[in-house]
């Protein structure tokens, strides 16, 4: 049996999240970035994002679209890494999730987890920077508690929390399958 982990990164942080989730995870496991997998044989199918202004990247977007048929009746597990898991905020992932999955073809989704990542506002590209000004004062301007000064931007991620992922997904793999 062999699960494949198939995900995008901007900032590189997103790859060592796949190999915490990786390091969950019994059975064989590959880690590729979504432009390097050239095959979908495999038994599970973990698929990640970062979180762009309420979107996962569009590589991934485009890798569900174009694979939908192979996709289809897979065993898929998705997962998105945002900042807003490393705050008080964590419930605007439901949306986030919904996101990465809107394209998936009628699949077994075995598993989905939304994982904080790492956001530090000084090592983003310029373009980056004015983007996230942009969203910060949108949204201190429509929510009375957020307040964007307080946050304190640090790398969030959480060994722990994505290794479980992992074991949660091959544990629900194995369940479906009566495999003990
Ligand atoms: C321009 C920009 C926009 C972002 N938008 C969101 C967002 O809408 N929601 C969120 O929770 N995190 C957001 N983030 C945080 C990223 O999802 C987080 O930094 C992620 O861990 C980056 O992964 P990477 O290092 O693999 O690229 C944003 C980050 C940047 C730089």
């Amino acid at each position: 049996m062999k699960a494949l982990i198939c995900y995008d990164t901007k900032y590189g942080s997103t790859n060592e999240i796949c190999k915490y989730i990786k390091s969950g995870i019994k059975m064989d496991t590959d880690i590729k970035k979504v432009c390097e997998v050239d095959s979908l044989d495999y038994d599970i199918i973990i698929i990640g994002s970062p979180i762009f202004i309420g979107k996962p990247m569009r590589s991934i977007e485009n890798f569900i679209i174009n694979n939908k048929e192979k996709l289809r009746d897979k065993k898929i597990a998705v997962f998105v890494t945002c900042w807003a898991m490393a705050t008080k905020y964590g419930d605007a992932s439901k949306e986030f999730l919904d996101q990465i999955k809107k394209n998936l073809p009628p699949s077994d989704l075995i598993c989905e987890k939304a994982l904080p990542g790492k956001l530090l506002l000084d090592k983003i590209s310029e373009k980056d920077k004015l983007i996230m000004g942009r969203l910060l004062r949108r949204i201190d301007a429509m929510s009375g508690e957020f307040d964007s000064k307080k946050i304190v931007w640090r790398d969030a991620r959480d060994r722990r929390t994505a290794e479980d992922f992992g074991s949660e997904i091959e544990n629900s793999f194995k369940k479906k399958f009566n495999i003990y």
